[in-house]
Formats: C-alpha cells, structure tokens, sequence
C-alpha cells in the first residue's frame, strides 16, 4: 500500500518536472546538427551576399531582429504580413518605412527550405543573420542559440508600446530594456549598432534645429544641409548614425557621444549626465569590452521569451502563417 502511495507519487513528481522542462525548452546552438546540418552554411552564403550588394544591409538585419525581439519574443512576429487574422507589425511609428531586410530573409529562408524544408525557423533565420551581419561589417560574433518557433500571431499594439523611440528619454529607455530582461549595461552596448547604418531626417529634425546645448553646433549645422527644417520636407532624407566610420562597426558611436555628436535624442540621452553616462565613457575607451558586451547582449537579447518545444510553428514562408 504504502509502497504504491510512494510510487504514485514519485511518478507524479516525475511527470511534473517533464512537463516543467517541456515548456522550458533550452535553445541550443546545436539544434539542427541533425535535422539540417548546413542551415547555418546556407544561410550566411545568402545574408553575405546580401550585405556584399548593399553593405548598409548588415544594419537593417541587425535592426530587424531587434525589433523581432522586442514584440512578444524572438518568435520572427515582425515578418507577419496583413490578412483577415493579423494586423501587421510593419505599419507601426517605429517600423514603418523604416526596417527594412525583409526580402533578405525570404531568400535566407527560401535557400534553408530547399535544402531541409519545413525544418528551420523564420525567428532562427533572423538571429543567425543578425549575427553574421556583425561579423560581415567588422564587428563581434558569437554562437548563436537555436530553436525559436515562429508564432501564428503579430501584436501591432505591442509593437506601439514595445519599441523604443528616437525622442525617448533615458529613463523610459532603460525601463522598456529592464522589461525584456536587460540591463542598462546592456542597452547601452546594444545601441552601440548605431555605429552602422542611416536614420531619416524626420527622426533626427527636432535635434539639429533645437539649439540646445546637448548637440554640436558644427554638427548640427552639417546635418541641416541634408535635413530641411520644415516637417516633411525631406522626411526621408538619410543620414549616418555614426558620422566617422558608418560602414564599419567600430566603437566610434561611443566616441561621438562624448562630443554630442549622437545623431538621435535617444542616443546622446545615453550620454548626458545620467547614470549611463560611465558605461558610454567605458566603451569608448575599451574597443575590446564594447565588443564582447555587445556579443553577450545580443545572445541576451535573442533570448526573450522564445516560443519552443510544441509552441509555435516553422512558417514555410517568413510572412504568413501556413
Ligand atoms: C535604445 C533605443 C533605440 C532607439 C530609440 C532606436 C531608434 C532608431 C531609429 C529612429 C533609427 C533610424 C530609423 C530610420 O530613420 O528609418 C534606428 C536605426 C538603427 N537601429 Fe536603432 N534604436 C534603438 C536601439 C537599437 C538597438 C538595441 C539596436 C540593435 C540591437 C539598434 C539597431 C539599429 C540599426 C543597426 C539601425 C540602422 C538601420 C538601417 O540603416 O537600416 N537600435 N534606430
């Protein structure tokens, strides 16, 4: 009798730490080693020839995968498009007319299924391309983890709420970046990719036309010239994020800021006697420490909120759901 009360009650403990660690599943950097060896191969081939065509390319994908991430988990939501059941991420402030890639995933992910189909994730695609996006330019790699399932679903109103905007201030920053699970060291490092790529001017109008003692007189000036001062006279006119070196992922973003030559609110806040401001100070002194930073941040940040095991789907094609 007892022996039997004993037993049913070490299988139940048993079934509850199976199902725990169902829905807990690890993502692991070996996750296709035996269902598709060369996705990995695939894809970089794909994401380098993209960025080899248009180098700007390296931003957009490290800025897509991002912007995955942050609405409800690295679960390739982003890539949705409209239809009867999904309202569509990409028409959002923060996203529209401005992440960009979404055709160099498709064919990342058009080559992966003709070698294993219906094997590889669209999240998965987005986290290696990012990667090898980094590396492309000049900046960190790392080994990334596997195994995100794609979602059926798309929050536009997460989107909204979820992505950080150019005329953010610090606090609100740090408290979006707290609510995903990282930490202002790992903000500041993240936002180091704007070492690489281009914003438009109606991100950056208000702060090159403000006076404001934050910014460089000189480098306010020079950004004038391509940025009218009437809304929306070229809006969409682009401009680096890094004015040094915007092709190469350097730690020059850091050392812009310490002369207020950040091109966004969002950036110089992070550089304007707050408590980010040693972080900023750090990286711009240590190349080194920025790039390993941005490497842990970057696996961090691939990290929310995965959908694994039996939850989510592989999609067959990035923006729709089978
Ligand atoms: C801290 C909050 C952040 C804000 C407010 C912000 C905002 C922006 C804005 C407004 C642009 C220009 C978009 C346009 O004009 O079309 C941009 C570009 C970019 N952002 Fe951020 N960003 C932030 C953090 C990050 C992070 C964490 C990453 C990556 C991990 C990132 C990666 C990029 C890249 C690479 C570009 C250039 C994209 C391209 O050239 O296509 N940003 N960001």
């Amino acid at each position: 009798m007892v022996t039997a009360a004993i037993f049913r009650a070490a299988a139940t403990v048993m079934l509850l730490v199976l199902s725990f660690s169902a829905c807990q599943a690890q993502l692991s950097s070996t996750f296709y080693g035996d269902t598709c060896p060369n996705a990995l191969g695939t894809i970089r081939t794909s994401i380098r020839s993209a960025i080899a065509r248009e180098r700007r390319m390296a931003a957009s994908l490290i800025r897509l995968h991002f912007h995955d991430c942050f609405v409800q988990g690295c679960d390739a939501s982003i890539l949705l498009d409209n239809s009867p059941s999904i309202t569509s991420e990409k028409f959002v402030t923060q996203n529209n007319n401005s992440v960009r890639g979404f055709e160099v995933i498709d064919e990342a992910k058009s080559a992966v299924e003709n070698v294993c189909p219906g094997v590889v994730s669209c999240a998965d695609i987005l986290a290696v391309a990012a990667r090898d996006a980094s590396e492309y330019v000049g900046g960190p790699s790392w080994t990334v983890k596997l195994g995100r399932k794609d979602s059926t679903t798309a929050s536009a109103s997460l989107a909204s709420r979820d992505l950080p905007r150019f005329a953010d201030g610090l606090q609100r920053l740090i408290d979006l970046f707290e609510s995903k699970g990282l930490s202002e060291r790992d903000m500041v490092a993240l936002s180091g990719s704007h070492t690489i790529g281009q914003a438009q001017c109606v991100t950056f109008r208000d702060r090159i036309y403000s006076n404001g003692s934050d910014i460089d007189a000189g480098f306010a000036s020079t950004r004038r010239r391509n940025c009218p001062a009437t809304f929306p006279n070229g809006n969409g006119n682009l401009a680096p994020l890094d004015l040094v070196t915007p092709n190469s992922f350097d730690n020059n973003y850091f050392r812009n800021l310490l002369q207020k030559k950040g091109l966004l609110q969002s950036d110089q806040v992070l550089f304007s006697g707050g408590s980010t401001d040693s972080i900023v100070n750090d990286y711009s002194r240590n190349p080194s420490t920025f790039r390993s930073d941005f490497a842990s941040a970057m696996i961090k940040m691939g990290d929310i909120e995965p959908l694994t095991g039996s939850a989510g789907i592989i999609r067959r094609i990035c923006s729709r759901v089978n």
